[in-house]
């Protein structure tokens, strides 16, 4: 009979995406503070901040009255909010028909990748990188292209890249983040203008993650709202509004894919959680309040720039936005996953092993996030040093 089923409930083979390895961390760890451990958790990716007052207090009026679908792309007046952020932020004009509304980031790349590819296309995607975008990308039937990028180019694609890659065979898209998970690291103005211009000259679509938004310190993130109409723009309320539970984001989508996204949004999901997008509206009245969070990053990213090369750990790349460190561990390691294991069963500091996010290189690297206390940032700083000193 079991046999019987298992023949009926064969998983596609475009289903078999790889988990994320940190899951394994993350239980390891909760397996020392079920036994009474302290553990600093430096291995998700997500503020330790609540949302916006603001954003709280008109999820909880709304709670009472009716919670009905919204319009498909979003509810008018959040859509008009999110344009309208554009010219505050960047500057940049945009036309609130053009935006959006999608179930956190993640959705909007389904979208995006459904409205724009065919399956079997090749989209162009970098190497340390967040790993849903090839997974995604593979669960749709497409290839992602893995372009390796190193200290050369600052970690970020190049034109020539794109175009050596698209020469061996052609690509139908690019995928940038900036900043990016894992590595923080942000692609300057003219590094992302460049790359656009190649991508546009040969016919490939340009979509631009612009999730850590709002977190840059090195230097202002610029948006690929500015470059073309035709780049698609996403972002989210999850980490600069600490928003992560509500699961809202928004893409800026080109003229022509409007009414495309309009039906497949509208059979995929009918809308967005209407509670989530009242809250993220207000969210918008809450600046003040996330930028004293941004404050409070800024603040852990100089304990772990100071203190982490003294512990030990001197080498990463550019640690420019976002809430992240990547930090080689080659010097101690080539197994970044045993490294983690082991740092956090001896010092009960949990990171994210770089195999996540770098089949290629990932064994040498691993991913601190800095979102949480500063009191953490300077325990797990004095905590990894006393254990890399005495190993
Ligand atoms: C680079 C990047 N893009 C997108 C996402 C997805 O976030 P969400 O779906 O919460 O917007 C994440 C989450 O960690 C991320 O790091």
């Amino acid at each position: 009979m079991l046999e019987a089923a298992k023949r009926l409930v064969t998983p596609s083979t475009r289903s078999d995406v790889p988990p994320f390895m940190v899951m394994d961390v993350m239980a390891a760890a909760a397996r020392i503070e079920a036994a009474g451990g302290r553990v600093i958790h430096m291995e998700v990716g997500q503020p330790a901040a609540s949302a916006p007052a603001s954003a709280i207090a008109a999820a909880g009026a709304a709670l009472s009255g009716p919670l009905r679908y919204t319009e498909t792309l979003g509810i008018l007046s959040l859509r008009a909010r999110i344009a309208r952020h554009y010219g505050e932020r960047y500057g940049v004009a945009v036309d609130p028909a053009r935006v959006v509304v999608t179930t956190g980031s993640s959705a909007a790349f389904i979208l995006a990748f459904l409205a724009l590819f065919e399956p079997g296309e090749r989209v162009a995607v970098a190497v340390p990188g967040y790993p849903p975008y090839r997974h995604i990308l593979k669960a749709l039937g497409c290839e992602a292209v893995l372009i390796e990028t190193t200290a050369d180019t600052r970690w970020a694609i190049t034109p020539a890249m794109l175009i050596a890659a698209h020469r061996r065979a052609p690509l139908k898209g690019v995928l940038v983040a900036s900043p990016a998970n894992p590595t923080g690291t942000m692609m300057t103005a003219q590094a992302l203008r460049d790359l656009h211009a190649a991508a546009a000259a040969e016919g490939i679509s340009f979509i631009s993650d612009e999730i850590y938004h709002g977190l840059d310190y090195a230097f202002p993130a610029d948006t690929g709202a500015r470059l073309s109409e035709d780049v698609v723009v996403v972002n989210s309320f999850s980490k600069y509004f600490c928003m992560t539970g509500w699961r809202v984001g928004w893409m800026m989508v080109p003229q022509a894919l409007i009414r495309t996204i309009d039906r497949l949004q509208g059979n995929l999901a009918i809308s967005v959680p209407t509670l989530a997008q009242i809250a993220a509206e207000a969210a918008f009245d809450g600046l003040p309040e996330m930028e004293a969070v941004k404050h409070g990053y800024e603040e852990n990213r100089r304990i772990l720039l100071d203190g982490l090369p003294k512990a030990g750990l001197d080498k990463m790349l550019p640690v420019d936005g976002a809430f992240y460190l990547y930090a080689d561990v080659s010097r101690f390691s080539n197994d970044s996953f045993d490294f983690a294991k082991r740092m956090l069963e001896e010092t009960h500091v949990a990171a994210t092993p770089g195999v996540d996010f770098d089949p290629i290189n990932g064994g040498h690297f691993i991913r601190f996030c800095y979102a949480g206390s500063a009191a953490e940032m300077h325990e797990a700083v004095d905590r990894i040093g006393r254990w890399l000193q005495s190993g």
